[in-house]
């Protein structure tokens, strides 16, 4: 039990789900994230010191960071991921105040919901209030992002952060990735509810595959560039992408990939005026045909994410259901009738395991705020 009157606040960041548009946002397209009730939780109060401790509801480690050398932590196993954000938030400029700070998080590691931007943009969350700042969610967003990509050396998108810090209650963000506008979009599933499940496969080499599929993607834009006047490859429809492809025969995979996020931001257009419209079938059909793209252009699901995705679809309750976040393991994420929950989640389980051998995992969580504070 934590004693929340030891501290001075609560603050949260949530952990995401992508609904669709994956393997976009460093492309420059649109991502359809949604905040997620599974979160990291700090409870944080001044300690009148230059220093931070860091403290973990379910990790018996300890750590002291000094504030004068917040950039030498960022090879400390559990306190990289806070030392990097308030090193990068102190370098932007801002006060960073003496703290103790106990970090509760409720996202599953490794489960592709990203508890890492959560820890990340509720650690810069905490010591912004704490100095007494007025919260910008876009540019803590940014600033994590900034720190994920130097200490962890994932060279991610901005969706997870953005996420993360701007999330609403009960909607998708619809967000450019390109000129970071975006639009809430309201989920409204009528009779359909969204439903996450986690292959459970162990974690392995999601940050090394992750940084070639962003590189294979920045040869393919150079290569169509000489064709097409374009900043980013989001920027190509699929008419123009299939009359000036051929640049990339002979690149090997290059073409799949660059196919898939051109059609992918198309679905993410079609899928959000699905969304407004209430329309679930057109929702699922392209949350499936997204999971095939990823499946067979992109490479990024696996045998145990495809099991996964199959077995959902296959069940007569759910609309769709496609892998979500990075991939290579982690959650699928699936639109499934109100009513038929309780028996998707069994059958789905069954034969998921008779496949691969051990069971899926499936949250129950609902749609939240980003960032969340709370005084004590
Ligand atoms: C990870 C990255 C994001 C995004 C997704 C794939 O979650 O952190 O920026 O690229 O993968 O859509």
């Amino acid at each position: 039990m934590i004693d929340e009157s030891k501290y001075t606040y609560r603050v949260s960041a949530a952990g995401r789900v992508n609904l669709i548009g994956e393997h976009v946002d460093y492309c420059g397209g649109k991502v359809m994230p949604a905040a997620l009730s599974l979160r990291n939780t700090i409870y944080v109060r001044p300690n009148g010191t230059d220093k931070i401790n860091l403290a973990w509801t379910d990790i018996p480690a300890r750590i002291t960071l000094e504030i004068g050398r917040l950039g030498e932590y960022t090879h400390v196993k559990y306190a990289n991921y806070p030392a990097g954000c308030a090193y990068l938030w102190q370098q932007a400029g801002h006060e960073i105040v003496g703290c103790d700070m106990l970090y509760d998080c409720t996202v599953p590691f490794g489960s592709g919901l990203s508890s890492s931007a959560a820890i990340e943009v509720s650690t810069i969350a905490a010591l912004a209030t704490l100095a007494g700042e007025t919260l910008d969610p876009v540019q803590i967003a940014l600033v994590a992002q900034k720190a994920e990509c130097e200490y962890a050396g994932v060279n991610c998108g901005i969706m997870d952060q953005y996420a993360a810090a701007c999330g609403k209650k009960d909607n998708a963000i619809l967000l450019d990735c390109k000129t970071l506008v975006r639009e809430y979009v309201p989920i409204l599933l009528g009779d359909y509810t969204l439903v996450i499940a986690n292959c459970n496969k162990p974690h392995s080499l999601v940050e090394s595959k992750y940084n070639e599929r962003r590189a294979e993607t920045e040869r393919a834009l150079e290569l169509l560039q000489t064709k097409a006047d374009v900043t980013c490859l989001a920027e190509l429809t699929p008419d123009a992408f299939g009359r000036i492809a051929y640049v990339l025969d002979g690149e090997g995979k290059v073409k799949d990939r660059a196919r898939h996020v051109v059609e992918e931001c198309d679905r993410v257009r079609r899928a959000a005026g699905a969304m407004k419209r209430g329309d679930v079938g057109t929702l699922g059909e392209l949350l499936n045909a997204s999971h095939a793209s990823l499946r067979d252009l992109y490479e990024v699901t696996g045998a145990e994410l495809d099991a996964l995705a199959a077995a959902a679809q296959a069940h007569p309750a759910c609309a769709g259901s496609r892998m979500t976040g990075a991939g290579f393991g982690g959650c699928t994420v699936s639109v499934v009738q109100k009513e038929g929950v309780a028996d998707f989640k069994r059958t789905v389980a069954a034969k998921y395991t008779a496949k691969i051998g051990y069971e899926p995992s499936f949250y129950d969580c609902t749609v939240e705020d980003g960032i969340i504070v709370t005084k004590l």
